[in-house]
């Protein structure tokens, strides 16, 4: 399952980048509003940090001016998926996107028909959001088994994205079902890695060995 970071700080994508196991960013217009600075400067910003997918939200509600702004947003960088909430007007709007070779993220995806609409239209991306069905006490991850079941019976270029994962549980059973891609806040990814029997296990390995150089120091020395 490739890895997305779900964020638009810099400071965050730049300390995961690092750790080189980041395939792509998602941001939305909610993350970015959160960041000081100029949305298209830290999306291509983002674009030179991760060499991966990295999606860029149109803020448009009408056909036309989805794809007006999904071009823009595309002309930004190579690495710009344009982002397309699942309305009418945004399935009208991936069609021509993606007719033109423009891959799209179609979000905001909450029923397996959603999704299916999506691929038709031509969407590169399905993003079911896990954790806002979870919030309406609605199963979340059944929505993603479900996409994954109808993807396999055919042949359609569109991933699987796992959305709106909140905790390490929500990464591991989108995994142990074959999403394609999660993406995740910082916070998430930060917490697939740490594990105290790993912090204390590599303690312990270290003293032994300092232990073991003293007494071969102090051997040497008689
Ligand atoms: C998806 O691409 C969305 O940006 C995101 O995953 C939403 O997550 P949230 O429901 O935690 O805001």
């Amino acid at each position: 399952m490739k890895i997305f970071l779900d964020t638009a700080s810099l400071k965050e994508i730049r300390e995961a980048a690092a750790l080189g196991v980041v395939d792509g960013i998602t941001t939305n217009p909610s993350l970015l509003a959160k960041e000081s600075g100029d949305p298209e400067q830290i999306l291509v910003e983002i674009c030179n940090t991760v060499d991966g997918p990295i999606s860029a939200e149109v803020v448009a509600t009408d056909a036309e001016g989805m794809v007006k702004e999904g071009r823009h947003l595309a002309a930004l960088h190579k690495n710009i998926v344009v982002k397309i909430p699942c309305i009418a007007e945004g399935l009208k709007a991936t069609k021509v996107l993606s007719g033109e070779g423009k891959r799209v993220n179609m979000t905001l995806i909450f029923s397996p028909t959603q999704a299916l609409l999506a691929a038709k239209a031509g969407a590169r991306y399905v993003s079911p959001l896990v954790g806002r069905l979870d919030d309406i006490a609605t199963p979340g991850m059944e929505l993603v088994a479900d996409i994954i079941e109808i993807f396999d019976h055919y042949d359609w270029e569109c991933e699987v994205l796992a959305a709106s994962l909140r905790h390490p549980m929500h990464v591991l059973e989108a995994a142990k079902m074959g999403a394609d891609i999660g993406t995740m806040p910082a916070s998430v990814f930060a917490a697939l890695l740490k594990h105290p029997l790993t912090d204390s296990g590599l303690r312990r390995f270290l003293e032994d060995w300092e232990k073991a150089k003293a007494l071969l120091a102090a051997k040497a020395g008689r």
